[in-house]
């Protein structure tokens, strides 16, 4: 007999939605039908989607785990219907060595709750080491910071045409000019308004980058994923250049809030890339629904509510999103901005086919049982004190929201079940 069965849910598949059970056994999806097992649940009227799998966190272990480590990272993502998640390299010290990289794994294995992954950090001096790395199962990319941001990492382009020379897997890169970052900073040196943040790292320093990034992944013919694209200019850059080698992501902030939130939330909403205008978030809306953006991932950057609440030249950059992302989409799917297909597509299918993740993405069987049920009549605020980030904040406090994931379900173990159901 089975281990577990979701019953009776409208199963979202990449073929369509049908209305059947999920038999899990071992970890592993073994039917999509009709079966019985030990443990039922009930999924009537409630859809059951693939794991998302979030490819951008920050979970800040080592080294900063006062803002978020791996058990309180990936309890935030499971209770927002994430079972893998791709951790970034920045944490102290960076991920850019094989010994820090050993030290991660062994504190993710010991703490993570989720599946977890993580792409490993380009910096001077470490090429030499990049295609042993490459063979680490763990290993799903190699980030590239092309403009400073937290944690002070940076990649020359020079090092970036070396790097794409050695490395077949993904280059995630973080898409801001170094020299028009600086350039722009001496211009605005001494503004303590947090809104100057979206002048100081403009359209224009995202799209320089951008286009530097993609010509040298073109003469090496090689995969690079632009993270967090934040503004049309980048888009129409990327528009040039896209091919099954050209993937981006666009996060929930981005898609979601515009400059006018500096009123609202000033240094809380200070990100980087930071937000743009509400045109270029349109832009964004419009070019997934062209099918230009590849995935959305949430650049999960927790920060203290402390670190947060001081004057702009202080406030460290990045906003937490891991736990709302899902619900976010799922809103939108009631008002019809999305369909519950595209929203598995963008946050499962895609990035597990970009970063090669076996037996991940979708609901198949022989496929692992990441899996998770989500009620589209549920309607829920989303709140600070609800977060189990370790930060305890989000930007989309009070933000009343319709379609939230109920059961997640990680290797065939039932992690969560909100008590409506
Ligand atoms: O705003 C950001 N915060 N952008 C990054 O690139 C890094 C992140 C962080 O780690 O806090
Ligand atoms: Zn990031």
């Amino acid at each position: 007999m089975a281990d577990l069965i979701l019953k009776n849910g409208k199963v979202v598949t990449p073929d369509g939605v049908r209305t059947a059970d999920v038999v899990v056994e071992n970890g592993k999806i073994v039917g999509i039908g009709q079966g019985s097992a030990g443990k039922e649940i009930d999924c009537s009227g409630k859809y059951i989607l693939p794991g998302a799998i979030d490819a951008h966190v920050h979970f800040r272990e080592p080294g900063m785990t006062h803002k978020e480590d791996f058990k309180t990272g990936s309890e935030a993502a499971l209770a927002g219907g994430v079972t893998m998640i791709l951790d970034m390299p920045n944490t102290a010290p960076p991920t850019v060595t094989i010994e820090s990289l050993k030290e991660k794994k062994a504190l993710a294995k010991e703490k993570c709750k989720c599946n977890f992954g993580f792409h490993f950090g380009i910096t001077e001096g470490n090429s030499d080491i990049l295609k042993k790395v490459e063979k680490d199962p763990y290993v799903y990319g190699f980030k590239a910071y092309m403009g400073e941001s937290t944690g002070g990492m940076i990649c020359s382009y020079e090092l970036l045409d070396k790097v794409f020379e050695i490395v077949s897997k993904p280059v995630v890169a973080h898409a801001e000019d170094q020299e028009i970052l600086e350039e722009n900073m001496r211009e605005f040196k001494g503004t303590e308004d947090p809104k100057m943040h979206s002048e100081i790292r403009s359209d224009k320093c995202a799209r320089e980058s951008v286009k530097k990034i993609l010509h040298l992944a073109k003469k090496h013919d090689k995969k690079v994923h632009i993270a967090h694209v934040s503004s049309m200019a980048e888009l129409e850059e990327i528009r040039k250049f896209k091919t099954d080698k050209v993937t981006c992501e666009v996060t929930p902030h981005h898609l979601f809030l515009n400059v006018h939130e500096y009123e609202n939330q000033g240094n809380f909403v200070k990100t980087n890339p930071p937000l743009r205008t509400r045109e270029d978030q349109e832009a964004l809306w419009d070019a997934i629904d062209k099918g230009f953006v590849d995935i959305i991932a949430t650049d999960h950057a927790p920060h203290t509510f402390e670190e947060k609440d001081v004057t702009y030249s202080k406030a460290p950059s990045g906003v937490p999103g891991v736990e709302n992302m899902l619900p976010l989409l799922l809103n939108e799917v009631n008002k019809g901005r999305l369909t519950i297909g595209k929203v598995a597509e963008l946050v499962s299918r895609r990035p597990a086919e970009i970063f090669g993740m076996k037996n991940k993405g979708k609901i198949e069987v022989g496929y692992d049982a990441d899996l998770i049920v989500c009620d589209m009549d549920l309607e829920k605020t989303i709140l600070n004190d609800h977060q189990k980030t370790k930060c305890k904040w989000t930007p989309f406090n009070g933000w009343k929201v319709k379609g939230w994931p109920v059961v997640t379900v990680c290797g065939g173990k039932i992690i969560q079940v909100l008590s409506r159901l």
